[in-house]
């Protein structure tokens, strides 16, 4: 009996702790966290997403604003805004939405994030921290509401399980990968130059998708009783649909996110949640109410 992984039913969980300590904190601590989207250009995929940020901010309690900016912007404006609001103090948080437009180094914008306000876990400081621990206080969004999501199905202890990871971007597959590692799972993290990546995913007892091709995974890639995660969003005509031929895969599979409502909510809970998660080391503050809905 393969069970469907409730992502937004386990988001909504999670928001709803996020909120209390929202709320925590404005009552015990004066503070309400302050969260700015920086979007540059009319990317339109983009702005529905930044409007679901700003939305559920808002919905939390948290002081969220989103600065849109013209597609010309220069990468020396955007980095000069950034710079302004590392150094306001009444900000907590900045994200600077991706894809930027051609003209502008993401790396740049990224480096130039204050680490401690950098939401997103791009930032080089905080990639190292990332590598170097299990612990790091801010994990990338996508990553770590996967492992969330293949934990509340698993269980806490991954333990020698054999992972591949398919899709090697800064954003979801490379961190995915450590993350999975720092479990102590044995991982293969495959991509565009990869001999055989079906040969891996028939191995594997968690498959992650991040590779951005719909129905790029299908039945006979996956092993049965593996449990398979979908990070892809595609649209085909007209219709979200993630990495997975997911109607072909489903029977196949333990547990399998669904395309929506899968890992894209548990992205913007962790995002709220790293944005309070700010607050707390800003404000030198014991963060551990505030992580404990992390399992
Ligand atoms: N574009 C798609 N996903 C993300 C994300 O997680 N963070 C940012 N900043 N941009 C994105």
């Amino acid at each position: 009996m393969t069970q469907l992984i409730d992502g937004f039913g386990i988001a909504s969980g999670i928001c709803e702790s996020i909120a209390t300590s929202v709320a925590h904190l404005k009552k015990n601590n004066g503070l309400v966290p302050s969260l700015r989207v920086i979007i540059v250009g009319e990317n339109p995929a983009s702005h529905v997403y930044v409007r679901s940020k700003q939305k559920k901010a808002e919905l939390l309690g948290i002081n969220a604003r989103t600065i849109a900016l013209p597609k010309d912007t220069s990468e020396a404006e955007l980095i000069r805004l950034v710079e302004s609001l590392n150094g306001d103090i009444s900000v907590n948080a900045i994200l600077v939405q991706l894809p930027l437009p051609s003209h502008i180094n993401s790396s740049r914008i990224f480096e130039s994030i204050d680490s401690k306000k950098d939401v997103d876990c791009f930032h080089p400081e905080n990639v190292g921290r990332l590598t170097l621990s299990k612990d790091a206080l801010l994990k990338p969004c996508t990553p770590a509401g996967s492992l969330y999501l293949i934990k509340s199905v698993l269980g806490n202890d991954l333990s020698g399980m054999d992972a591949v990871v398919i899709g090697r971007s800064n954003i979801v597959g490379k961190p995915m990968a450590m993350l999975l590692l720092h479990e102590n799972c044995t991982v293969t993290l495959t991509h565009s130059k990869t001999r055989d990546i079906q040969e891996k995913t028939m191995q594997a007892d968690i498959v992650v998708s991040a590779v951005g091709i719909p129905h790029f995974v299908k039945r006979d890639f996956i092993k049965p009783g593996a449990t398979v995660i979908d990070v892809g969003i595609n649209k085909v005509d007209g219709r979200l649909v993630g990495d997975v031929d997911f109607e072909n895969v489903f029977q196949k599979t333990k547990f399998i996110t669904p395309v929506p409502r899968g890992v894209g909510p548990m992205t913007i809970a962790f995002l709220m949640l790293n944005t309070v998660i700010a607050t707390c080391i800003q404000n030198k503050l014991d963060h551990q109410d505030v992580i404990r809905v992390v399992v």
